[in-house]
């Protein structure tokens, strides 16, 4: 995908504070275990860069991943768990302009950690119990006073479908929509997405992630304009 010039808009979210959550987070066993997943962190940092160099204050929010701070993003909170990114999400959203979601949250955790760490013995293996963790997203799109909000969804199957339902479920005002396979997607260097919002959706072909980010960043600076117009 090329992205045209005008959508690399220098200053297309000037003067908003944007907050973007990236990467897994791990959810602790005992000392040595966890139950995580292959989310690399790659897509919610590109897009902390994008909105950065489209002049956004950006907060970015980062799970257990391996990745420098883009140059411009102005403060970096790195968390482990849903909970600790529940935290540090919400205290960063108090009077944020856009929530960008795009971490791959844990949806569950286990009920119990074990400060030991679990042993193999005569019982056989240990059954784990789960319980759920908070939505994030959901959370914060139900705020009184909320921002933009931009949710993703990687699916592996009836993408529109599980898209359009999200987007209302959780009342989103934009929602991206990943196809996972083996070059795109969870842990890829490139990304192709489709974007739904109330009344509309676009394909965003193939590309790498910060092609994708660049052109994510110039829709979503659009319907937020839009949205403050109407
Ligand atoms: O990190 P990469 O390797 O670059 O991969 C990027 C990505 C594929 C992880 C990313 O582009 C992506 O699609 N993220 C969403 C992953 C996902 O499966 O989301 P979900 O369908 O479980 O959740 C839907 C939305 O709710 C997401 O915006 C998620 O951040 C949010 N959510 C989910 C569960 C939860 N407990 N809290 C949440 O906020």
């Amino acid at each position: 995908m090329r992205v045209k010039s005008s959508e690399r808009g220098r200053d297309a979210l000037a003067g908003l504070h944007v907050v973007v959550n990236a990467g897994p987070t791990y959810e602790d066993i005992d000392p040595v275990r966890f139950l995580g997943n292959r989310s690399s962190g790659k897509m919610g940092f590109a897009i902390a860069e994008a909105a950065s160099l489209a002049g956004a204050a950006v907060t970015l929010v980062a799970g257990p991943v391996a990745l420098a701070t883009p140059a411009k993003v102005a403060l970096r909170v790195d968390v482990r768990s849903a909970r600790q990114m529940r935290d540090a999400v919400l205290e960063a959203v108090r009077g944020a302009d856009v929530f960008i979601a795009t971490a791959a949250v844990a949806d569950w955790r286990v009920a119990t950690y074990s400060s030991r760490k679990l042993k193999k013995g005569a019982r056989g293996a240990p059954v784990l119990e789960l319980v759920e963790n908070p939505d994030i997203l959901a959370e914060v799109a139900a705020l009184d006073r909320r921002p933009f909000v931009v949710g993703f969804a990687a699916e592996t199957e009836r993408l529109a479908e599980r898209a359009r339902e999200k987007l209302v479920h959780k009342k989103l005002d934009m929602l991206v929509a990943n196809l996972v396979d083996e070059h795109v997607g969870i842990g890829a260097d490139d990304n192709a997405v489709e974007l739904f919002w109330p009344g509309g959706s676009e394909a965003l072909p193939r590309a790498s992630k910060l092609e994708i980010a660049t052109a994510l960043v110039a829709r979503i600076a659009q319907r937020f304009r839009d949205r403050s117009r109407a």
